[in-house]
């Protein structure tokens, strides 16, 4: 009887198990698919806060292809922006351009009341979209982050293209009221009524253009009052400007792979050095397909301050200066002689340079150098002035921002005037001297840093609670601070895939 009764329960028994494996299967299964769909829209009364141990991005939202998610990127190693990257690479195309970045705290919140916002304690707002009344987010397959209302038809109330950062997509509107800006804040791409410009700010006050590309209107004119001009990277593999109510370009600027099919993404970014650089995704790498200036000399300042650009590489104006030993000429600076405590100068004299992109630069003619040179000197917003006097011609060329590359040139009859800061050059000692102080200064350099180093351990602890605890708000800088630490610090790490 008892071998009976076993005989009769081993098969339950087996019976049980294959159920039992088939269900845990089962509930596996089903986890593994949750976790496989991603968040593709975000609804109303959506929070979340940054996560203390995530060291590069925090995802919150994908496109339904999961090439594109919003979500925290840390900059600076502990402040927060809010991005939109491309996954495969990890490449940030959309910044929330806010004054100031957020700590990455835990106290920090992004929220969707109908607008995007990023808040702190006390109701205090890091950046908000423009007040909306949308009802659900997505991005688009086109990394097109968008505010939307459930309207039949739908209606889109704010979307990230038009508020570009230093990056445009494939079709992307770029409009003669937007701007691109380098990470580093120093160069800004505009439209003008019939041209691309590229500007550079060298100084506080004003900008100078270095890059102008007119529309050729070979397919189509621009029409005057009929609208302003807006340009568009184009699948087929071209910056197309069109004029506003005409879709034929009035202008093409081909890239590499114009006309040959081309599936992956299209970019075009202005570079931290000026350049504005075109690349697609083959899958795997970004490839170069259109760079607006190929010879490196004519970027805006390739070499710094006081420099000498030649195809051999970088020296310095003033030929007493090395520029091997650090990479620089003089340390850069800014403003002009007018105020009093700065209208001292001295002045440093070149034969055989020449001007990057002299045709953008204003000029005047003059019979004589020395006429070139007066109008330099008395004028308290010049910089510098190149004398031309090629064929006896005399253009007299101005430069009312600090100095900054110039180009050699074997032609002696160009001739450089450039006023340099007193106190620009005591920054290069006479190498001797340098050398003895640099060891007295590096021992106690080491004492000191011994000293702060336990101090800056526990700075770094607190400085995220500090930033916030402040009463009326410090301010960690502006725009630009986003800078190449945010792209370094994302370009470094894998994707998260
Ligand atoms: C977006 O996709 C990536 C890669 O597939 C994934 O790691 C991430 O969790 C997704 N994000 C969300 C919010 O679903
Ligand atoms: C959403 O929150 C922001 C910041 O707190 C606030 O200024 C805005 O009025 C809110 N919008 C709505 C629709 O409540
Ligand atoms: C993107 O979405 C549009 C429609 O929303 C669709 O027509 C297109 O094929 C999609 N593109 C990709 C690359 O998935
Ligand atoms: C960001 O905002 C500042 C001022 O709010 C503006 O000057 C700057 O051009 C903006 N940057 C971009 C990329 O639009
Ligand atoms: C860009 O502009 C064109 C023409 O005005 C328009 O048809 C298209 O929808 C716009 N694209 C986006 C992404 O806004
Ligand atoms: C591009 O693709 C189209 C259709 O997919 C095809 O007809 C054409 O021959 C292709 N052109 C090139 C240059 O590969
Ligand atoms: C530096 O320039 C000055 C004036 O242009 C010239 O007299 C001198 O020989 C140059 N010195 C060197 C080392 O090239
Ligand atoms: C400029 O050219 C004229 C005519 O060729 C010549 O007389 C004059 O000396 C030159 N001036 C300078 C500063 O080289
Ligand atoms: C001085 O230089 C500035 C900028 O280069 C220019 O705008 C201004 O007209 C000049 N002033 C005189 C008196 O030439």
């Amino acid at each position: 009887m008892k071998k009976s009764a076993n005989s009769a329960t081993r098969p339950h028994a087996i019976q049980f198990l294959i159920f039992f494996f088939v269900f845990i299967n089962y509930l596996c299964s089903r986890t593994e698919a949750a976790a496989a769909t991603s968040t593709q829209e975000l609804l109303l009364g959506f929070k979340a806060t940054p996560n203390p141990s995530v060291s590069s991005f925090q995802s919150l939202l994908n496109d339904t292809t999961d090439t594109f998610s919003l979500g925290f990127l840390r900059v600076n190693s502990n402040q927060l922006a809010l991005a939109v990257i491309h996954l495969p690479s990890s490449k940030p195309l959309w910044l929330a351009n806010s004054t100031q970045l957020a700590p990455w705290s835990d106290r920090i919140e992004l929220s969707f009341n109908g607008s995007l916002v990023i808040s702190g304690p006390h109701s205090r707002v890091f950046w908000s979209t423009t007040r909306a009344e949308g009802q659900r987010v997505v991005i688009l397959n086109t990394s097109n982050l968008q505010i939307q209302k459930l309207d039949d038809p739908l209606s889109v109330v704010w979307q990230s293209f038009d508020f570009p950062t230093d990056t445009l997509v494939e079709n992307q509107n770029f409009t003669s009221t937007m701007s691109l800006v380098s990470s580093n804040g120093l160069y800004l791409m505009r439209l003008g009524s019939n041209f691309i410009g590229l500007y550079a700010k060298f100084n506080d006050k004003s900008e100078q253009i270095y890059w102008r590309h007119r529309a050729l209107e070979a397919k189509a004119d621009i029409v005057e009052g009929k609208g302003p001009i807006y340009v568009r990277v184009n699948s087929d593999g071209f910056l197309g400007t069109y004029q506003v109510g005409n879709n034929v370009p009035v202008d093409v600027e081909a890239f590499n792979n114009f006309q040959r099919n081309s599936s992956g993404l299209l970019t075009l970014r202005l570079e931290q050095d000026g350049n504005l650089k075109g690349h697609y995704w083959d899958g795997t790498n970004w490839v170069l397909n259109y760079q607006a200036i190929s010879d490196a000399c004519q970027l805006p300042s390739p070499c710094g301050s006081y420099s000498l650009c030649k195809q051999s590489g970088c020296s310095c104006l003033d030929n007493r200066t090395d520029y091997s030993s650090s990479g620089e000429c003089f340390a850069s600076t800014s403003g002009d002689f007018c105020s009093e405590d700065k209208s001292r100068f001295r002045v440093l004299r070149r034969k055989g340079v020449e001007l990057p992109f002299k045709e953008l630069i204003r000029y005047e003619m003059t019979s004589y150098l020395e006429q070139c040179e007066d109008l330099c000197q008395n004028n308290c917003s010049c910089w510098g002035a190149l004398y031309n006097n090629a064929s006896g011609s005399g253009f007299c060329y101005m430069l009312d921002y600090p100095i900054q590359t110039l180009l050699g040139a074997g032609d002696v009859s160009k001739l450089g005037y450039f006023k340099l800061r007193e106190d620009a050059g005591k920054r290069k000692l006479n190498t001797g001297i340098a050398a003895g102080i640099g060891i007295l200064g590096g021992a106690l350099l080491i004492l000191i840093g011994v000293i702060l180093f336990g101090g800056y351990k526990i700075w770094t602890r607190r400085r995220a609670n500090r930033i916030l605890e402040a009463e009326d708000g410090v301010s960690p800088g502006p725009y630009k601070n986003l800078g190449s630490a945010s792209f370094r610090s994302i370009e470094m790490c894998n994707a998260p895939r």
